[in-house]
């Protein structure tokens, strides 16, 4: 359905658990509070607004978490989305830590694609940013899910002090279709504090490398990446510049937190409490899909990263899911 700003929604992200294995610092540090197992939606619950989101011509659905492939049953969760009339595509959104075993499951499945959150190429620069030595098993995540058949892209989040990783990150692109997304940091949750490059950076820097490198209009995912190629890569080149050019008038999604809070936007903190309704005595299908309405028709115009101080958001990313 289109918003009042005349946008046409059409992709939720379901952050289906604030759990993870990892501890990126810009994300989820030590010490952050976690949900009480009870609060979480469970999967019938996400399948019903799945279903209220259908109706509403919401047809694209992101899995996110915290780390989703930590939640039992995501793999189980996926095949149910992707089986229900009217969902034309399923992505997944994960630390890669966990995909190995799971990789050709899930492209059984006719998963539309993975993105694979990796900051660093150098192992121990790894373990410094996420908290864990596991660089090895995103690697045979990166791999199995290539090897499975399934679109596999990196998203690799700009944190202060990282120009020295831009170009070995960027190589992962060289010799395997897979693309490699630079993501400005949103001034969300620890975010604010770790505020690094921005895409004009980044392309200076890659642009030493592949002189050639030039933006391409293909459309490769749901919204917020610009793609660039070069002849001497196989996968594109993405940018994710929210904060330094803001996409809002394209924007096509809202979310929605593994608690039941409905976001319109990723930038303010108000959210319609779905839990609630779905829980209480009277609750109908019907219902949920005009509540689901009046938030889509309500969501804001654009984020206000510009203006930190008029960031409601309180919440880290880890709950939200990105
Ligand atoms: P595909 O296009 O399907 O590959 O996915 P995506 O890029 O929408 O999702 P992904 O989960 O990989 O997110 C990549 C980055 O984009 C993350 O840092 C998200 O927080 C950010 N992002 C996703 N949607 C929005 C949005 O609506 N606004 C802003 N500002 N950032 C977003
Ligand atoms: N700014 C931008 N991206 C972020 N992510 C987590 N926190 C931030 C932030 N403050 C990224 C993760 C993951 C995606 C879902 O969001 O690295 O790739
Ligand atoms: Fe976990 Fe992803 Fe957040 Fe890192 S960015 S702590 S992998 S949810």
């Amino acid at each position: 359905m289109k918003d009042r700003f005349g946008r046409n929604i059409d992709y939720i992200r379901f952050s289906i658990t604030d759990r993870c294995n990892l501890r990126c610092r810009y994300c989820m540090p030590e010490g952050v509070k976690l949900e009480q197992h009870e609060n979480m939606l469970t999967y019938e619950e996400f399948l019903r607004i799945a279903d209220a989101a259908v109706q509403l011509g919401i047809t694209r659905f992101k899995i996110t978490g915290g780390e989703p492939l930590v939640r039992q049953g995501c793999a189980d969760f996926i095949a149910r989305l992707k089986a229900m009339p009217g969902v034309e595509q399923v992505t997944l959104t994960t630390n890669g830590i966990l995909l190995a075993p799971l990789a050709s499951r899930l492209a059984a499945l006719r998963l539309d694609g993975v993105n694979i959150s990796l900051d660093s190429n150098d192992p121990k620069d790894f373990t410094a940013i996420t908290g864990f030595d596991e660089y090895v098993q995103v690697m045979q995540g990166l791999e199995a899910s290539l090897a499975a058949g399934l679109k596999t892209k990196l998203n690799c989040v700009l944190l202060p002090g990282c120009e020295h990783r831009l170009l070995p990150l960027a190589q992962f692109a060289q010799n395997r279709p897979v693309d490699v997304r630079f993501i400005e940091v949103m001034p969300i949750g620890q975010g604010a504090r770790s505020l690094g490059p921005d895409r004009d950076a980044v392309l200076r820097v890659l642009k030493e490398r592949w002189p050639d490198l030039h933006p391409v209009e293909e459309i490769r995912g749901n919204g917020p990446a610009h793609y660039y190629a070069a002849a001497g890569l196989t996968g594109r080149i993405g940018l994710i510049d929210a904060v330094s050019h803001k996409f809002c008038e394209h924007c096509n999604r809202v979310r929605l937190t593994s608690t039941g809070l409905l976001k319109p936007c990723l930038c303010y903190g108000e959210g319609i409490d779905l839990r609630t309704l779905l829980r209480s005595d009277e609750n109908n299908q019907e219902d949920l899909v005009d509540v689901l309405r009046q938030a889509i028709w309500s969501k804001p115009r654009a984020h206000c990263f510009d203006d930190v101080a008029a960031i409601t958001e309180q919440k880290t990313m880890s709950e939200i899911g990105g």
